[in-house]
């Protein structure tokens, strides 16, 4: 049981998932994550807005069951149909055949593709638009691809919350408090930043329009689909959201790189310990051997800098900082300070490969070197030049 007011009128009745291993079976889960599902009670009807994980459903209707007799629902909203949120609709269709689901025209698509939910079961809403459910009502806010092409968003204006959908969510379960103001919160921020660059990050043109879509409204809560809601930090989650979405790193460097023996590595640190004598505080490195590639993205999002380093493998780019480089490209990552160096033994390619993705992100190494073999005295200069470059084009 976990359910909790938010409002007279809004309960909190999400689960924990403290037992997958990885989320979306790609992203680590150390603190778990959350399935948030809420019930807004009007006079008249009352509306379940995002339901839970598949698996989840037993504890989402014994949450529902505290508050509503015979979990009496009259309006399933979805604001977001990826099945962390949509999975127990069928469930609680079959349980509950009178239950109108409510989404736009891309969510009644996709409850027909995924569960082969008819039209005759939805209500499809169009921006704008309000449901009454008697002295509080449903206002819907179409947010493309603030995750997917259907998500949108849903707001009780009569008690200014929002409910977000993945916007402003963050991996990391609910440890007892649900509301930022009853609970230390600090610690879900890095879970925050991961959420965003790992499953959002994609997106930064579609989360600039919803944010300006929020511009006007009056918030007290955020509710999201994951992590805490949100009441005192609203202004810090926000401002979060619109930074990362704008790719306006924060004060830092990261730092990935591939190594097979050592040599590669050696200069990662050259290049770090010259940074920070040049001033630079917050400096993060990978050894993308070892760091889940989760973690490196969600640095490589947040901080300004980025160099990047990789032997030459077979004639091409470490493997492992290929994917890196994939990841980047997938989220058209732009406007960051960037550096590169590789290495080879007889054959130089990497170095040259990472130049050209970094072209095709439409953004110019400040500085790049290549080493042969193992480093040289040459060598750690040139590492050295790259970290000046770097430190000074993030103070410029
Ligand atoms: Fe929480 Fe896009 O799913």
């Amino acid at each position: 049981m976990n359910i909790r007011n938010i409002t007279e009128r809004v309960f909190y009745v999400g689960v924990n998932d403290r037992s997958s291993a990885k989320f979306e079976n790609l992203w680590p889960l150390p603190f778990g994550v959350s399935y948030n599902s809420y019930l807004v009670k009007g006079s008249e009807k009352i509306a379940l807005i995002d339901a839970v994980e598949e698996s989840f459903v037993r504890r989402l209707l014994s949450n529902v069951g505290e508050i509503v007799e015979n979990c009496k629902i009259d309006y399933l909203v979805v604001n977001h149909m990826e099945p962390d949120h949509s999975g127990g609709i069928s469930t609680l269709l079959d349980l509950f055949p009178n239950i109108k689901i409510v989404g736009n025209k891309v969510t009644l698509g996709m409850l027909k593709g995924f569960y082969n939910i008819s039209e005759e079961h939805c209500i499809e809403i169009k921006e704008n638009d309000v449901i009454s459910l008697g002295e509080v009502s449903l206002k819907f806010f179409i947010t493309p691809l603030v995750h997917w092409p259907e998500t949108m968003m849903t707001y009780v204006e009569e008690e200014r919350i929002l409910f977000s959908g993945d916007a402003f969510g963050c991996f990391g379960a609910l440890n007892g408090g649900i509301v930022d103001n009853e609970m230390e919160v600090d610690w879900y921020f890095p879970e925050m930043y991961r959420y965003y660059s790992n499953i959002v990050g994609r997106f930064g043109k579609p989360v600039q329009l919803a944010l300006k879509k929020l511009e006007n409204i009056k918030i007290d809560y955020i509710c999201s689909t994951h992590g805490p809601v949100w009441k005192d930090r609203i202004k810090e989650v926000k401002d979060l959201y619109n930074r990362m979405s704008l790719y306006e790193g924060e004060e830092g460097v990261t730092i990935v790189y591939g190594s097979m023996y050592g040599n590669t590595e050696e200069l990662a640190d050259i290049i770090a310990s010259r940074l920070c004598e040049r001033g630079i505080r917050n400096i993060k490195i990978h050894n993308v051997s070892k760091s889940d590639m989760s973690y490196i993205i969600s640095d490589a999002f947040r901080y300004k800098g980025l160099i990047v380093g990789s032997p030459t493998y077979n004639g091409h780019i470490f493997p492992a900082i290929g994917e890196f480089l994939t990841s980047m490209e997938v989220r058209e990552i732009k406007n960051k300070v960037i550096a590169t160096f590789g290495s080879f033994t007889w054959a130089s390619a990497a170095c040259k490969m990472m130049n050209e993705c970094m072209a095709r992100l439409k953004m110019a190494p400040v500085a790049s070197m290549d080493m042969k073999q193992a480093p040289s005295k040459s060598d750690y200069e040139a590492a050295k030049e790259i970290a000046d470059k770097v430190a000074d084009a993030l103070k410029n």
